[in-house]
């Protein structure tokens, strides 16, 4: 009896450890590769995410670089067309991240989104045109922030559910309703880009599941410069040249955050 039992025990134990070993190894075979799969894909939507956003800040700069001509009264023709608009914004974009935007490596969907934000630009320089050569108005509220928004616009009906660009900002400091950061963006926000201990410039993302399906998400904070503070700073409250009262922002506060989401 004790013999049958210990024998008994023997056999199961051996047999639990054959299928523990299997597991095991299964997990060390498998596990490394489920994680760098997962990884090497999380690395590949990062880089896309911040090339969009790289791209859409190029375009910022430049129209805010052409600011001064874009306001110019007394002249017609601002010859800032969408087509040299787009050719400033590549070498923009080259210039600052060191490669072009459109490359020969990239994927079929990146490539796809590249092409349809320079579309977006055109087609919002091409909208502005009569705006931009009104040569009676001087400030004509073709800014960085208004550019951009139209853009993402314009993007978004273009490509559908697999990429979505927004500019927020904090609650308290959104201008435009339809910047209003929604919930998953206020809780990153708030919880951890102010907060005091947040690595500056650091963006966070992460997998986040919506109606069933696998968003990847990341949002890129942005700080104000001195530019900013003309319309964003102090005084608070006192109208700016757009005619919004100031935000009374500081040199340095968290003043944006770029939000992108990328389809899994
Ligand atoms: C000439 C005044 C002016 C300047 C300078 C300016 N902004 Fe704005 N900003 C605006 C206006 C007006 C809007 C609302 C645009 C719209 O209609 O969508 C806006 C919108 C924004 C938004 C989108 C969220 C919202 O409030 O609707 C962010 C983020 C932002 N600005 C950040 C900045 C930062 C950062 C800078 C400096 C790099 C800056 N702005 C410079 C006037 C300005």
């Amino acid at each position: 009896m004790k013999m049958s039992l210990l024998a008994g025990s023997h056999r199961e134990d051996r047999a639990l450890r054959a299928v523990c070993a299997a597991a095991l190894l299964a997990v060390a075979l498998l596990l490394p590769q489920v994680l760098s799969a997962s990884d090497s894909e999380d690395a590949s939507l990062i880089e896309t995410g911040n090339r969009l956003a790289a791209l859409l800040r190029a375009g910022r700069n430049v129209v805010s670089t052409n600011q001064a001509r874009i306001n110019q009264t007394g002249v017609g023709d601002k010859e800032l067309s969408a087509v040299a608009f787009v050719i400033e914004v590549m070498h923009a974009y080259e210039t600052q991240n060191g490669q072009p935007a459109l490359t020969e490596e990239m994927s079929p969907l990146d490539e796809k989104l590249v092409k349809a934000q320079l579309d977006s630009m055109v087609e919002v320089l091409d909208d502005a045109q009569p705006l931009i050569n009104n040569p009676d108005l001087g400030f004509k509220g073709f800014i960085p922030a208004v550019f951009a928004r139209l853009v993402n616009e314009k993007f978004a009906t273009k490509v559908g559910h697999l990429a979505r660009i927004k500019v927020t900002a904090p609650r308290n400091l959104v201008r435009n309703r339809s910047a209003l950061p929604d919930a998953w963006e206020t809780e990153i926000i708030n919880g951890r880009l102010l907060s005091p201990d947040w690595p500056r410039g650091q963006p966070w993302y992460e997998t986040v599941e919506a109606n069933g399906r696998a968003r990847f998400r990341m949002i890129i904070p942005e700080y104000y410069s001195r530019s900013c503070l003309t319309c964003h700073g102090e005084p608070k409250g006192e109208v700016d040249a757009t005619g919004f009262p100031r935000e009374g922002g500081k040199l340095g506060d968290l003043g944006s955050a770029i939000s992108i989401t990328l389809s899994k």
